[in-house]
């Protein structure tokens, strides 16, 4: 998967890119990353990249020649995505498209914005990452980077862990949407606080049950919205077999 990030300030990266997870796709040549510096198509002797917004306000805008101008150089992987908190939420199925294509490519905003010619007229879409306001759109690109990246084959030592955690999706867990249930490991007893038993009984099946459970519960009580539907007849009954 190839992804072309565009950013002024590409020193963000380097760490988060060669650590962990992301380094090691890289290193395998799974994920490959490229990241682009519009100040390196300005024409200027100060190499601006943002300006003053017309109709007056605070702060400064990015301005559109240098995107444009790095991106036609480039021809980056496509859909080109505009980082921004006015863009389509970001989440695990976006994520799974993004991991089964070729790749894609990002555009980080700094200052008040960038200027609307860039997402109306070069970008494919505008992607945010949650409702909250960041400095720019670095850590965002990151988030879904990382996002993406984990989701491509053979990136994650065992391909089955995408698959059973929150909004997995595979049939094995049941459904796409929920919240993954509580995970324990050793030791068995912490501060006296003790693993529940049915994970040290062995017995596989009721795991299975307790499991799917706990993602219900959690699901309909943190995020009632991803469950908005009547539970079924056997949904209820796990929720009775384990009642907390
Ligand atoms: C300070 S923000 C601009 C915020 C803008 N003035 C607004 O009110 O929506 C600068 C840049 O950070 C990035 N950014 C900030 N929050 C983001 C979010 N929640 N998701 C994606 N990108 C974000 C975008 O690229 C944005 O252009």
């Amino acid at each position: 998967m190839r992804v072309d990030v565009f950013s002024i300030f590409p020193e963000y990266f380097g760490g988060p890119l060669g650590a962990s997870l992301l380094g090691r796709a890289r290193e395998l040549g799974l994920v490959d990353v490229r990241v682009h510096d519009p100040r390196d198509w300005t024409t200027d002797r100060h190499r601006s990249v943002d300006d003053t917004p017309f109709g007056g306000g605070a702060g400064m805008v990015m301005a559109p020649e240098p995107v444009f101008a790095a991106v036609e150089a480039v021809e980056p992987a496509r859909p080109l995505l505009l980082l921004s908190p006015a863009g389509e939420r970001f989440v695990q199925d976006r994520a799974r498209g993004l991991a089964a294509g070729p790749g894609f490519s990002l555009v980080c905003g700094r200052y008040e914005g960038v200027d609307q010619r860039v997402a109306d007229h070069l970008c494919d879409g505008e992607l945010s990452v949650g409702d909250y306001v960041l400095a720019g759109g670095e850590v965002a690109a990151l988030v879904v980077i990382e996002a993406a990246a984990r989701l491509v084959p053979g990136v994650l030592g065992n391909e089955q862990s995408s698959g059973e955690e929150s909004f997995g999706g595979t049939e094995s867990f049941g459904q796409t949407d929920l919240l993954e249930y509580p995970q324990y490991t050793r030791p068995a007893e912490f501060r006296g606080w003790a693993v529940p038993d049915v994970l040290r009984s062995g017995d596989h099946e009721r795991i299975a049950r307790w499991r799917r459970a706990q993602a219900l519960r959690r699901t309909r009580e943190r995020r009632p919205e991803l469950l908005a539907r009547d539970l079924t007849a056997d949904e209820q009954a796990l929720l009775d077999e384990f009642p907390d």
